[in-house]
């Protein structure tokens, strides 16, 4: 495989010999990996899991994280995968726009409903977290395939005073609430306020390393095309990527469902099999 830089369409992307997208791949419901797992069964059991397991033979690295080693972050984001991507619009105090992805992102509560997403202060501090104090709110936008590489290239490392949006391709919508414009092209944004923004100060050197904003979702634009007829985000039209390690991103391929278990569903059984000490 070649990683030898070209220059594709308006900036550089890896070259690799690898085949083209798959545009025609679609997202698919199937079974679980184990459908016929039982309560308490060992890995050893399946086929898979004994193959999985023969993995350990290799042993085990450790890190110790306050040695910083430069194996931290890209091990660190290559492992804890994968990540949603919050594609955030906000506007600076003097009125500058800006577009930029942040993968530390998650949900944090649904009441209220709270979002979460993190920006490192390395080289610089990023506009979006200087924005997303400023009291005028922003939005939080879910990037899909059909947009990922006009997402991208707004993580390019411009001057503060540069409006991302204009090489993004993307189109500006109205917020009704914040101030920040949507992502027309986004299926899914969200109209924040500032819940609250953390410095995250390293507990040895003091030094503010990155600032986790908490964010107040306000309101919610879902185009109905991606809804179901519950009301929830239909995956299999939602196309939505997912950040993986380096420069890497991910597409949901199959979707597999397993029930929560249910205490009172699940009680008989689980008291038997502890009596049969079959439960270790
Ligand atoms: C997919 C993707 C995810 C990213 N996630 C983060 C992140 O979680 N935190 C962060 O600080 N930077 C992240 N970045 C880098 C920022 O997007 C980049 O530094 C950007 O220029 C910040 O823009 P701003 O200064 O206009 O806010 C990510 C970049 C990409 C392409």
């Amino acid at each position: 495989m070649s990683v030898a830089a070209s220059s594709t369409g308006c900036y550089q992307i890896p070259a690799m010999s690898l085949p083209p997208f798959d545009h025609d791949a679609h997202t698919k419901y199937t079974e679980p990996p184990n459908a016929s797992w039982t309560l308490g069964q060992k890995i050893e059991n399946t086929e898979s899991g004994r193959k999985w397991l023969e993995g350990e033979e290799q042993g085990w690295q450790i890190i110790n994280t306050a040695e910083d080693t430069p194996q931290l972050y890209p091990l660190m984001t290559s492992a804890i995968v994968p990540r949603p991507v919050a594609f955030v619009s906000s506007v600076s105090e003097t009125g500058v726009e800006n577009l930029a992805p942040f993968s530390y992102f998650n949900t944090v509560t649904r009441n209220p409903p709270i979002v979460s997403f993190s920006c490192r202060n390395a080289p610089r501090v990023k506009d979006t977290a200087t924005n997303a104090k400023n009291g005028l709110g922003f939005t939080v936008n879910i990037i899909s395939e059909p947009f990922v590489e006009n997402a991208n290239v707004t993580a390019i490392d411009a001057p503060p005073d540069f409006d991302e949006w204009i090489i993004s391709g993307l189109t500006k919508t109205p917020s009704i609430h914040v101030k920040a414009p949507r992502v027309k092209e986004s299926a899914f944004s969200m109209e924040c306020d500032l819940f609250q923004a953390i410095d995250i100060a390293h507990p040895v050197s003091g030094e503010i390393t990155a600032t986790l904003i908490l964010a107040h979702v306000k309101y919610i634009h879902v185009r109905k095309d991606v809804l179901n007829e519950r009301g929830v985000v239909d995956i299999t039209q939602y196309k939505p990527i997912a950040r993986l390690g380096d420069i890497s991103y991910g597409r949901v391929g199959d979707v597999f469902r397993l029930p929560r278990p249910v205490w009172e569903q699940e009680r008989e059984k689980i008291e038997q099999a502890s009596e049969n000490s079959q439960l270790s």
